[in-house]
């Protein structure tokens, strides 16, 4: 039988390294796309933007996944904004144009988007779903509709398109999460802000898995949700850091503070001020089941980890 093949097209991130794991488990070979040198059967490098050599690694592939993207934790300057926009729709666009070239294109093409698509959802107002769900109209929405707009660009005949409205993954080893259990060490686990915004979520296994999970629905594409089914709001995420962490002082965390704090650390409030509810209703619908639906087990696994 022939080995089955994954392309990571920003594999070297976070999300990628996880990805990469959890499919050579399954007995995929996995080649990574990113921007620096490498060697070896399993990378090839590009630039996000341009066709090149880089596009062989695409042929016969089974599955493409691009998570390409630079990071959104900056300051929102106009060069900043620039930088995270192109670099999501600029490598989205170049992916279709290779893709449309293979003589065997992948079968199943699943591209970064984020849940941060949906607008501020406050209070009892309901979660976000894929259907019904309310798109915002501030910059992260702006990104995520080119981003997705880019992935529908051009027709793709013989390979499905899944955009992956991704939630705050959590891990042990990357993205929001050991930032925030650091923080929360020293005293930062208290509600942020007013502590009523959601927090919509995803452990890093269940992003694996419900990756994998897409992958072999033959008949699912669009927009898919990727969070758990269980959003919280900011106070108790830092209830469940607290509870477990048990830092000596708990030191209060206003708005405006955090407005202070994120202009000194380079970085935006939108990050943690966003009330996210959003509900994962298409992967449910197709009986995808979640190993971590509660954030107090994913909590739990982490920081026990
Ligand atoms: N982690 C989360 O909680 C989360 C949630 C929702 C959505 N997402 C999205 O999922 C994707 C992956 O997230 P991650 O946490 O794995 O991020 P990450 O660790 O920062 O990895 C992103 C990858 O994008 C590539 N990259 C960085 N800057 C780039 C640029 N200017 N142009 C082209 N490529 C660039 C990097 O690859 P090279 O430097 O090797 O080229 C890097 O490996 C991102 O698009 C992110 O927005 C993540």
């Amino acid at each position: 039988m022939l080995t089955p093949k994954l392309v990571i097209a920003g594999g070297n991130g976070f999300l990628g390294r996880h990805l990469r794991a959890h499919f050579e488990r399954l007995g995929y070979r996995v080649v990574a796309l990113g921007r620096g040198p490498g060697a070896g059967s399993d990378y090839a490098q590009w630039d996000a933007r341009t066709p090149g050599p880089w596009a062989a690694a695409l042929e016969g592939a089974d599955l493409l996944v691009n998570l390409a993207g630079r990071t959104v934790d900056c300051r929102y300057t106009a060069a900043n904004k620039h930088a995270i926009l192109a670099s999501r729709v600029d490598s989205t666009r170049v992916l279709g144009e290779a893709v449309a070239a293979c003589a065997r294109p992948p079968k199943v093409w699943l591209n970064s988007s984020t849940a941060t698509i949906y607008a501020h959802t406050a209070g009892d107002r309901p979660a976000n779903t894929e259907a019904a769900g309310v798109i915002g109209d501030d910059f992260s929405t702006g990104v995520a509709m080119a981003w997705e707009a880019a992935l529908g660009a051009r027709p793709t005949p013989g390979t499905r398109r899944v955009a992956l409205r991704t939630a705050i993954v959590l891990g042990p080893d990357g993205g929001a999460f050991p930032v925030m259990a650091r923080l929360a060490r020293v005293g930062l686990c208290t509600p942020q802000g007013s502590g009523r915004q959601w927090v919509s979520w995803l452990h890093v296994a269940d992003f694996c898995r419900a990756v994998e999970f897409l992958a072999t629905q033959t008949e699912a594409d669009g927009a898919f949700n990727l969070c758990a089914p269980n959003p919280v709001p900011n106070r108790e995420f830092n209830g469940l850091l607290g509870r477990a962490l048990r830092p000596l002082v708990r030191l209060p965390q206003p708005a405006w503070l955090l407005k202070i704090g994120a202009f000194f650390l380079r970085t935006e409030t939108e990050l943690i001020l966003k009330s996210r509810k959003v509900y994962p209703q298409r992967l449910l619908d197709l009986g995808f089941q979640f190993e971590y639906p509660t954030c107090a087990a994913a909590v739990a696994e982490l920081l026990n980890a």
